[in-house]
């Protein structure tokens, strides 16, 4: 076992993790924080993405034990955001979502892409999605959603 500290969602938190415990079970069975999903568990579909020392990582391919002293946020640490407040609305104002099982993942990135790029185009913003699948919307809804909120930011 490997003796961690990391910080979740603000709290701080020691815990023994096995060696090849990943993130994302760490995070969903340990810390009872299953916003996080799990699709492929293998660095594919990225619905397990959160945020890790504030850039988005595939929880299901990082250990637990790499991730000693670094801080993480997961979708349930969002609820006050305001960009999180307006992707959520557009998400649902554009049909973003259908069975919502990308979406925690796809926010996530949709966010990093509103607060890192600002000027974003469509192009820009589908290259920025492509670790992010979704077998349900055809990603338009995505799209526009997220071309909403930097729209609506820039006004
Ligand atoms: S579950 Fe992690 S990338 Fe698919
Ligand atoms: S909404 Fe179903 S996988 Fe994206």
């Amino acid at each position: 076992m490997t003796q961690i500290t990391i910080t979740i969602n603000g709290e701080r938190i020691s815990a023994e993790v096995e060696p090849r415990t990943s993130l994302a079970d760490f995070l969903r069975d340990d810390q009872r924080l299953t916003g996080t999903h799990l699709g492929c568990e293998h660095g594919v579909c990225g619905a397990c993405t959160v945020m890790v020392d504030g850039v988005p990582q595939r929880s299901c391919i990082a250990f637990a034990a790499t991730c000693d002293g670094s801080e993480i946020r997961t979708i349930e640490d969002f609820d006050d955001d305001d960009v999180m407040g307006d992707l959520r609305d557009a998400f649902t104002a554009h049909h973003g979502l259908q069975c919502g099982y990308c979406t925690p993942g796809m926010l996530a990135t949709a966010r990093d892409i509103v607060t890192r790029l600002p000027d974003a185009d469509e192009k820009r913003i589908r290259l920025e999605l492509s670790g992010n699948l979704c077998r349900c919307t055809g990603y338009v809804g995505i799209v526009n959603a997220i071309k909403a909120v930097l729209a609506k930011r820039k006004g």
